[in-house]
């Protein structure tokens, strides 16, 4: 079985000031510099990516990756209000996330738009975190293993075995999202394991489903990091509340080196 490097992001949502931003990005980035054997990243509101690319930039050893939360998949043009990868790029951004609970159901993205969005960042050389994940009717109806396939075979249409290094999935139930409920470390290991085999069996093959991380995210804290991240399917975790601090953050990521 291949070893997966677990990865952790920062979602830092639309939270912070300018300063907050900053402040934050240099504690992150210092507690974790030359620091554990996983990926970290962080993804500030856009209008402090500069910012904080600044910031890591100046840490030594800084080993914590620029992130975007959103982006729009044209290259440019009449699209008011939006922001271009090329734009992203420019500032230094490696890895963006698509596909989170809150665009799906707060700003009502779909799975075209979200299946386009996975594939013009790839195509333009970036990292992509494709977030899944039921709501709890859903759950309640014995649907989970059904919504997390289908969101994932949506979301990843088109795109080539080759292109899946640059690929990582994160499971957020709705229901976990900002809740303080987090699935059990035996219930998301189960969703985990299921995305696994819908790669593996339904996608990409064996090499390639088995190397594609699996993010846990819903309620990570320090406190509950380590259980999570110690099963055998969960490859590291996307969070949110817990990520706007940075000692809180910092201990996370730690606690899914292997
Ligand atoms: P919380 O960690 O605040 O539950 O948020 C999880 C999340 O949505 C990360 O993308």
């Amino acid at each position: 079985m291949p070893t997966r490097k677990p990865f952790v992001g920062g979602n830092w949502k639309m939270n912070l000031n300018r300063a907050e931003a900053r402040a934050l990005a240099q504690s992150v980035a210092s507690a974790l510099a030359n620091g554990p054997a996983v990926e970290a990243a962080v993804f500030p509101p856009f209008p402090y990516l500069s910012d904080v690319g600044e910031v890591l930039g100046k840490v030594p050893g800084n080993a914590v990756k620029l992130g975007a939360q959103d982006f729009y998949h044209q290259p440019n043009g009449a699209f008011t209000g939006e922001v271009s990868l090329a734009m992203l790029k420019d500032l230094g951004v490696q890895v963006v996330l698509v596909g989170h609970s809150e665009r799906r159901h707060v700003i009502g993205e779909c799975d075209v738009l979200i299946n386009t969005k996975v594939r013009a960042a790839l195509d333009a050389g970036l990292e992509v975190i494709l977030c899944v994940g039921e709501k709890l009717e859903q759950r309640e109806l014995g649907q989970t293993d059904a919504i997390n396939a289908a969101q994932m075979v949506y979301g990843l249409a088109g795109v080539k075995p080759e292109q899946m290094s640059r690929v990582t999935i994160a499971y957020e139930p709705v229901w976990a999202i900002g809740t303080g409920k987090n699935a059990t470390p035996a219930d998301a290991q189960s969703a985990h394991r299921r995305l696994r085999e819908t790669l593996i069996h339904g996608l990409f093959g064996q090499a390639v489903g088995e190397a594609v991380r699996i993010q846990y995210g819903g309620s990570v804290k320090a406190a509950n990091a380590k259980e999570l991240f110690t099963q055998p399917d969960i490859d590291g975790g996307l969070i949110g509340g817990a990520s706007l601090k940075a000692e809180e953050f910092a201990a996370i990521v730690k606690a899914a080196a292997k």
